[in-house]
């Protein structure tokens, strides 16, 4: 198990809802209710542990009012991009949990991963299924030029933005927008042909002008994300009503079977050593060994992205953020041990799972009882991805065999639907 040396930002101290903790033995009519203790491992999962969002220290307006409202207009706006017609919104659907229930993202063309969802995500140290963005400001620069999400480039957008959206701007940024004059339309270091053409005609202050203006973009859209939050689910309701021994109702009844699931997911399954905290996610990376899509390259995940997290202009300690160097102590003592990352992809949270299907960084598997097979059996998914990957001496899948009987199956399942 591989853990992270540093949180950049400590998790909001635990909310204390449970004053009357011992009381509740109490009330725990029912035979198969949590105990005390229990409930005490229950509580690190409820919500109120996120009830303060996170600074983010390289974002100096992550919390100002314009930027979050700007940030929501240029998420919905699709102009923002090359043809017109794909703004963020697309892929992540407010409707629908921020993601759009599709096996991959399909922008101005088909992706090659499953959309995320965007609640909770402003916890989170990296982006992305491999964590190649260290923040969530430098994460909205990504899809904006991917050629097959928005298609666009940094000169478009940063040019775009500055003419219909002005005023918003400078008001935000201190009235600092750059002239644009003599900027092409199309212009972009990553964006092959053209773009990296006019892009290298630029003088080195043309770029950082643009540069800053599209991080500015990626900064206000992340103002606007941050506001993005989980809802509470009937798990949530059920722990605070049984540690605040409030009758549980139809609210917050959870079945035996649920119960089950629970204990089985915070013990003999072992699914919390990386299902962890509040959002159910450990925020790191790990390989348990699922399937690449039939007919499709290998994807390696985090290993093929750890020196470009280092290198990206864009990240904590380059010269667009609003943090020190010496801040960025994710960025600093991440692990960059590559090889300890083949195939391994970010532990996904799991509010609200149910309503997410397909499952997996690519939408390999379709339901939730599928998902608990993959985990029961583990031990096929080895051979695949040691079969797949094809390295030698790699890292494979890290989970063992559950055998898990029927009724266990059943009773994960049934937990998973509560949150
Ligand atoms: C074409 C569909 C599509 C569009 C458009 C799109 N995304 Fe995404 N989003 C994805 C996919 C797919 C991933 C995972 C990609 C990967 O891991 O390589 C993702 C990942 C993310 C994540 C990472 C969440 C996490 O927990 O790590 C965030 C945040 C996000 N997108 C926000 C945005 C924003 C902001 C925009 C607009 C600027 C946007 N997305 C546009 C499909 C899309
Ligand atoms: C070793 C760490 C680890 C353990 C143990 C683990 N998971 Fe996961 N889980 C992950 C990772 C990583 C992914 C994403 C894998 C991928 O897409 O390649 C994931 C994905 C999932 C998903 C799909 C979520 C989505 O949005 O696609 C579900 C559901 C899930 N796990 C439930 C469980 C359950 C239930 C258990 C216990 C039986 C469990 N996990 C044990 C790390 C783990």
């Amino acid at each position: 198990m591989h853990r992270r040396y540093f949180l950049k930002v400590p998790l909001a101290a635990p909310v204390v809802l449970f004053a009357s903790l011992l009381s509740h033995s109490a009330m725990s009519g029912s035979p198969d209710a949590l105990s005390t203790v229990e409930l005490q491992r229950a509580s690190q999962f409820h919500i109120s542990n996120l009830a303060l969002s996170p600074p983010d220290i390289s974002n100096a307006i992550s919390e100002n009012a314009d930027a979050i409202e700007l940030g929501r207009q240029l998420f919905f706006d699709e102009a923002m991009s090359s043809n017109n017609s794909v703004s963020c919104a697309t892929c992540h659907i407010p409707e629908n949990g921020f993601q759009d229930n599709k096996a991959v993202g399909e922008g101005v063309a088909r992706g090659v991963r499953r959309t995320m969802p965007i609640a909770g995500a402003q916890w989170s140290p990296w982006f992305f299924w491999d964590g190649r963005k260290d923040s969530l400001w430098s994460q909205a620069l990504g899809p904006l030029e991917d050629r097959k999400e928005h298609g666009a480039t940094r000169a478009q957008l940063a040019k775009y933005v500055l003419s219909n959206y002005l005023d918003q701007y400078q008001s935000i940024f201190d009235n600092s927008a750059p002239h644009t004059a003599s900027w092409p339309d199309i212009a972009s270091p990553l964006v092959p042909g053209l773009a990296a053409e006019n892009w290298n005609q630029l003088s080195s202050q043309g770029q950082h002008d643009i540069n800053v203006v599209f991080a500015n973009i990626g900064k206000v859209i992340a103002a606007y994300e941050r506001t993005i939050r989980p809802n509470e689910n009937r798990f949530d309701r059920y722990i605070a009503a049984s540690l605040n021994t409030h009758p549980i109702d139809d609210n917050s009844a959870m079945s035996s079977e649920e119960i089950a699931g629970f204990r089985l997911f915070s013990g003999k399954a072992q699914c919390s050593t990386c299902h962890t905290g509040p959002r159910f996610t450990d925020d790191f990376f790990h390989n348990t060994g699922i399937p690449t899509p039939l007919g499709k390259v290998p994807d390696l995940g985090r290993y093929k992205v750890i020196s470009q997290v280092l290198s990206d202009p864009f990240n904590c300690a380059g010269i667009y953020s609003d943090a020190g160097a010496d801040s960025c102590a994710e960025l600093k003592y991440m692990q960059t041990n590559a090889r300890q990352f083949i195939g391994a992809f970010k532990t996904p949270s799991l509010r609200a799972v149910s309503q997410r299907s397909p499952y997996m960084h690519a939408g390999q598997i379709k339901t939730l009882e599928d998902v608990i097979e993959h985990y029961s059996r583990a031990g096929d998914a080895l051979s695949g991805s040691l079969s797949n990957f094809n390295v030698k001496n790699g890292r494979v899948s890290e989970l063992t065999p559950l055998n898990l009987n029927d009724a266990e199956k059943r009773q994960l399942v049934a937990f998973l639907k509560t949150l």
